[in-house]
């Protein structure tokens, strides 16, 4: 079997690396998206009901918490290795992304796939912070469920979108999250080698379907808490 070490040290390989963590990272976030759905229902219950039931996973969510971490890692090391090995291939770079047969791939947005993923890692920093690591139950942060007293992750959520400066950033986020996920899903299928002509089209419109999903399911959520004062009445 081959292992991380020999992936990482073949150019082809850490493109692998790449696009099969970026993908594992698109299933992550469409399951993120879902269950975040749950703010928009009631006050608190249903979204303290979701995280109190992933949380009684106890070690089973420690593990996939851990897995997830990889993924993050190999997906940003892989980036910037593969970023690297084509800037030393092409130091002057392109002058131009037109080409004589039609729209190329490497557009503004591929090029920019760095940056965006770096807008994105701060977010993400700041987010764990907040929401992952943020006031729990020690801090007083806690609700009733049926008798059972549980985190009140509800009131993590709406105390920080009380503040506008954190619905911005969360929401002008979101957009780089478009971005990123609008070119990273169709270069993840090239990247794995699964794109032939027939495919490219559909593959691509459907990364700009995911992406507009997600950036549009995402972005509400913070102006949405900011709107209502913490969720319908
Ligand atoms: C408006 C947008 C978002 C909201 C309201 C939100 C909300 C939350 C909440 C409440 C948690 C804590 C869950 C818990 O402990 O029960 C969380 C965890 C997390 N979020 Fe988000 N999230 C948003 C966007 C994102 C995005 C775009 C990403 C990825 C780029 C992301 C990645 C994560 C990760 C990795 C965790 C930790 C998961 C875990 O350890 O179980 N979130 N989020």
């Amino acid at each position: 079997m081959v292992s991380l070490k020999q992936l990482f040290s073949s150019s082809l390989g850490r493109k692998y690396l790449m696009g099969a963590s970026g993908l594992a990272l698109v299933i992550f976030i469409i399951l993120h998206l879902l269950g975040n759905l749950t703010l928009y229902a009631g006050h608190g219950e249903p979204m303290n009901t979701y995280s109190a039931r992933l949380h009684s996973l106890g070690m089973g969510l420690i593990i996939a918490e851990v897995g997830l971490l990889l993924t993050f890692v190999i997906h940003i090391i892989a980036a910037i290795q593969v970023t690297m090995t084509s800037k030393n291939a092409r130091p002057i770079g392109y002058a131009s992304t037109e080409t004589k047969g039609g729209p190329t791939k490497n557009t503004m947005t591929s090029r920019n796939m760095i940056v965006t993923g770096l807008v994105l890692l701060l977010f993400l920093i700041v987010h764990l912070k907040q929401m992952r690591f943020g006031p729990n139950v020690a801090d007083g942060y806690t609700a009733s469920l049926e008798g059972v007293m549980v985190h009140d992750i509800y009131r993590v959520v709406v105390e920080t979108f009380q503040d506008i400066k954190w619905v911005i950033f969360y929401s002008a986020s979101m957009f780089f999250l478009g971005f990123h996920f609008r070119h990273g899903f169709w270069s993840a299928f090239q990247s794995l080698g699964a794109i032939n002509p027939r495919w490219s089209k559909p593959i691509y419109a459907m990364g700009l379907i995911i992406a507009l999903l997600l950036t549009a399911g995402f972005f509400f959520m913070p102006i949405y808490i900011y709107a209502t004062q913490g969720g319908a009445s």
